[in-house]
């Protein structure tokens, strides 16, 4: 496989890779269910973006960042991945796989999280599955404009140690991602 991976500092992106990573994001998600009732929300900024390039083409990629959530009263620190987009000229390619393995990594060595959390609905879960994503939960709530929300999904996370995940109502306190 001929691709390139790399984690950066969302903010040490160049604007015009910023831009060429907004560009992926609109043509993969414009025809996913519920696109345009999701433009709506205020999506959560990424810490850092995982990229995969093809002979200098950006293919695949996804948003990482750490945020501290609360379930039943709670706190627990969690890795939140998402935004995972391949370009459809690449998809089925296993790029979005390969860069999913790669975040595992990139976790597990940079990241201080027992659990990574992601939010996904249809065909992609079965991806997430595959790589030992587990469901936990059909929604979650979020914070924005002062008010909680209630977002419907399916919830799966990514274990990185023995601990359990606990068991409630999933706050993400603030943007969902
Ligand atoms: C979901 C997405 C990121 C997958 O990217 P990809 O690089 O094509 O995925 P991979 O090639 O690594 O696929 C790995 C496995 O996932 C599953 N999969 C991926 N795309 C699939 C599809 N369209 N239909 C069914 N299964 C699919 C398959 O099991 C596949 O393995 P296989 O090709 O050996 O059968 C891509 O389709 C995409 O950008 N979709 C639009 C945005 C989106 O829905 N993102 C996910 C948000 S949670």
């Amino acid at each position: 496989m001929n691709l390139k991976l790399a984690f950066l500092a969302a903010q040490d992106i160049p604007q015009a890779k910023h831009d060429e990573i907004d560009a992926l994001d609109q043509l993969a998600y414009e025809n996913v269910a519920g696109h345009e009732e999701n433009q709506k929300i205020e999506w959560a900024s990424s810490q850092w973006i995982g990229l995969g390039s093809v002979d200098g083409c950006l293919a695949t990629q996804l948003g990482c960042l750490e945020r501290e959530i609360r379930i039943n009263g709670h706190s627990l620190w969690v890795s939140g991945i998402g935004g995972v987009a391949t370009h459809p000229q690449f998809q089925r390619k296993g790029y979005a796989k390969a860069l999913l393995q790669a975040t595992e990594k990139f976790i597990r060595e940079e990241l201080n999280t027992s659990f990574a959390l992601l939010l996904c609905d249809g065909m992609p879960c079965e991806l997430y599955r595959s790589l030992g994503w587990q469901d936990i939960a059909d929604h979650v709530l979020y914070q924005q404009g002062g008010q909680t929300h209630r977002f419907e999904s399916n919830v799966m996370i990514f274990q990185f140690s023995d601990e359990s995940f606990p068991v409630g109502e999933i706050d993400l306190c603030g943007s969902p991602w």
